[in-house]
């Protein structure tokens, strides 16, 4: 049996430090807005090259928290766009509505599976105020075209870096920290993942940051002062601390990561399974690989056919957002999403995670070359 992501061998895989890191956190009686928070803020940020880290409860907030500080900063308001790309996990698409702001689906590249930089320049309007990226499935979604595009039409460039920890976009510059604004999670499965919940902000831009900070304490800075209606929305000490731990190794792991996929891309010959990123430097670092997406021409037989090998596979994602009941007719797509709805008709994703054996990867290959 290979799993898709056996997390518990991830984490067994940091001990004995990060289970003495978790007790030394225990032990202290500080449990909330501590050292280890505050250390794993600066220690993230100089990872990721902002000057700023905030950290929150979980990505959704992240990126919602971006958002509303943008609203109070008067930068954009209720009713305005944001243009995003159609095929994401749906978070991206809810910080966006959440804050009253219209999410305008656009479609994506069927070769990069990122957006589609023709189509968002055409999804244009006078109520645009920012584009949201995502490096989806560990893939840097970042161009200069589209920095050029925002800068010229004043847009915000909002990355959204859930499932990128660690990718870089040139030797020198990481996703988080290419656009005005990030949001990062770390939910246990992503690359870098905590024991429960968590996310961050990064950004260089010092009054968003310290809006984004004051709104996830409740909008407040000053004690039992409250100038803006916020949230609760904190980092605990615990998962700080394993973050703290994990961290210095994200670069080692991700580079395994790279390895399985430059295996599967180069040994999976099933004329039914279509691979990723033909275009790409297989080895380079614009790709974390935090998730292998193929697109199988009968997925749903693929993947059960998988399964009876013993091969756990998952799909991000069934559905597209815009076709999600919460939002179907009730935002705009300019265009048809027919590249988004294919990859949601098509995608399969194959385990891959830094603590795979060579033998587990092979077995995934053979299965897929002799599914029957
Ligand atoms: C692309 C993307 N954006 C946002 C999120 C939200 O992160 P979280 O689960 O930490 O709220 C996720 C992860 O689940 C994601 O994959």
């Amino acid at each position: 049996m290979v799993p898709f992501l056996d997390l518990k061998k991830i984490n067994d895989s940091f001990q004995p430090r990060l289970g003495e890191a978790i007790m030394h956190t225990v032990q202290s009686g500080w449990y909330l807005l501590g050292e280890e928070v505050d250390g794993f803020e600066k220690d993230y940020a100089s990872y990721i090259g902002t000057s700023h880290c905030v950290s929150c409860a979980n990505g959704l907030d992240a990126l919602t928290l971006i958002f509303r500080a943008y609203i109070e900063l008067g930068v954009m308001k209720p009713g305005d766009e944001v243009i995003v790309q159609g095929d994401t996990y749906i978070a991206t698409f809810l910080a966006i509505s959440e804050c009253g702001l219209i999410p305008v689906a656009v479609d994506v590249d069927p070769v990069t599976l990122q957006i589609d930089i023709d189509k968002m320049k055409e999804a244009l309007t006078a109520k645009t105020r920012a584009v949201a990226i995502v490096h989806l499935y560990g893939r840097c979604a970042f161009s200069e075209e589209i920095a050029r595009f925002c800068r010229k039409n004043d847009l915000k460039l909002i990355e959204d870096n859930a499932q990128a920890a660690g990718c870089k976009f040139s030797s020198d510059r990481r996703t988080g920290s290419l656009g005005d604004a990030a949001g990062h999670s770390f939910y246990p499965g992503k690359n870098l993942g905590a024991l429960g919940d968590g996310g961050a902000v990064t950004t260089d831009d010092p009054k968003l940051a310290r809006m984004v900070r004051t709104l996830a304490f409740y909008g407040s800075e000053k004690k039992y002062i409250f100038n803006y209606c916020g949230r609760n929305s904190r980092l605990d000490e615990i998962q700080a601390a394993a973050l703290r731990i994990k961290l210095p190794r994200l670069d080692e792991d991700n580079m395994r990561r790279r390895e399985i996929a430059k295996k599967y891309q180069s040994e999976i010959t099933n004329p039914d399974v279509i691979l990723p990123y033909p275009d790409d430097d297989k080895a380079g670092e614009n790709n974390v690989f935090h998730i292998f997406p193929i697109l199988a021409k009968d997925r749903d037989s693929m993947q059960e056919k998988l399964r009876e090998k013993g091969i756990q596979t998952l799909i991000h994602y069934p559905v597209a957002p815009h076709l999600q009941k919460c939002y179907k007719g009730k935002i705009p797509v300019r265009f048809p999403l027919s590249v988004a709805e294919h990859i949601a008709d098509h995608e399969l994703s194959l385990p891959i995670s830094p603590v795979m054996t060579d033998e587990e990867v092979n077995m995934v290959i053979d299965a897929l070359n002799h599914p029957f």
